[in-house]
């Protein structure tokens, strides 16, 4: 199996997804009416920062307070034709089962939760106050399967794993540091056999393309794209 797409727009184009799809305008109305509403939020950030700030992983784990206007996060993540991709993969593909590290303000689970109301969606923030705004959203757009899960991916991931057994399609949108990332990795994998995984913000950083490297030399992915952005691969599927 190859992936048959190497960009958003070729992938978009091969999924049969429309760039005027009436889900896309709902979703963005909400992001730009919460764009607007002048609202701060107050959080701890248990994020890489930015690659400049190089923070240690005990300062990753402790986290940092930061006070952000919500028009800068809702401006985060997925958008335009990465937005479309990511809902052209549930669309498409039809998992039964997705996982998101990183919530943020829920609109790429609200794209995957579109793309098939059929699929069950799982979903990880460690910041309350930031899941809280994703909850908003996915209420305003009437969305009913996507489960938010508020805690440090380190500290929650293992019971969601367990919980759910096998998840079909992985999104590991946070935390974009190497070993974190190589370590989601690890422990996601044993949960997705044949699954696709999509990890954002693969340039990011040194140590972002570091880690993809890592994984996708993985004897466990069967084939990948650098889609630029965003890296996809496959588990376990069989070449030919
Ligand atoms: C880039 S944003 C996610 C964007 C979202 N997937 C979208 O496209 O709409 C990353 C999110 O991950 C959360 N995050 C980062 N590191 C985390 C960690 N170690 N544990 C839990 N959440 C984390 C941040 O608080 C932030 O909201």
């Amino acid at each position: 199996m190859n992936i048959p797409f190497s960009t958003p727009e070729e992938a978009i184009a091969y999924f049969g997804i429309k760039a005027d799809e009436p889900d896309f305008r709902r979703i963005e109305d909400i992001r730009s009416s919460l764009r607007a509403s002048g609202r701060v939020l107050s959080y701890k950030d248990y994020g890489a920062g930015q690659p400049q700030m190089k923070l240690s992983a005990e300062e990753m784990h402790e986290g940092r307070r930061v006070e952000k206007d919500l028009n800068e996060v809702c401006g985060w993540g997925m958008k335009g034709a990465w937005a479309a991709f990511m809902y052209g993969m549930t669309k498409y593909y039809k998992p039964a089962k997705v996982l998101e590290l990183g919530t943020c303000c829920g609109f790429s689970s609200a794209y995957m939760a579109l793309g098939n109301p059929q699929s069950s969606i799982v979903t990880i923030e460690g910041a309350p106050e930031i899941s809280a705004v994703a909850a908003e959203v996915h209420k305003a757009l009437g969305i009913s399967n996507i489960e938010r899960v508020v805690g440090r991916f380190s500290d929650v991931l293992g019971d969601v794993l367990s919980k759910h057994g096998h998840f079909d399609l992985v999104f590991i949108d946070g935390h974009h540091a190497y070993e974190p990332t190589v370590n989601y990795f690890r422990t996601i994998k044993p949960y997705a056999a044949g699954a696709h995984i999509i990890f954002d913000d693969i340039s990011w950083s040194e140590g972002m393309k570091q880690a993809w490297k890592e994984v996708i030399s993985d004897s466990s992915v069967s084939c990948h794209m650098d889609m630029g952005k965003a890296g996809l691969l496959i588990t376990g599927c069989k070449e030919g």
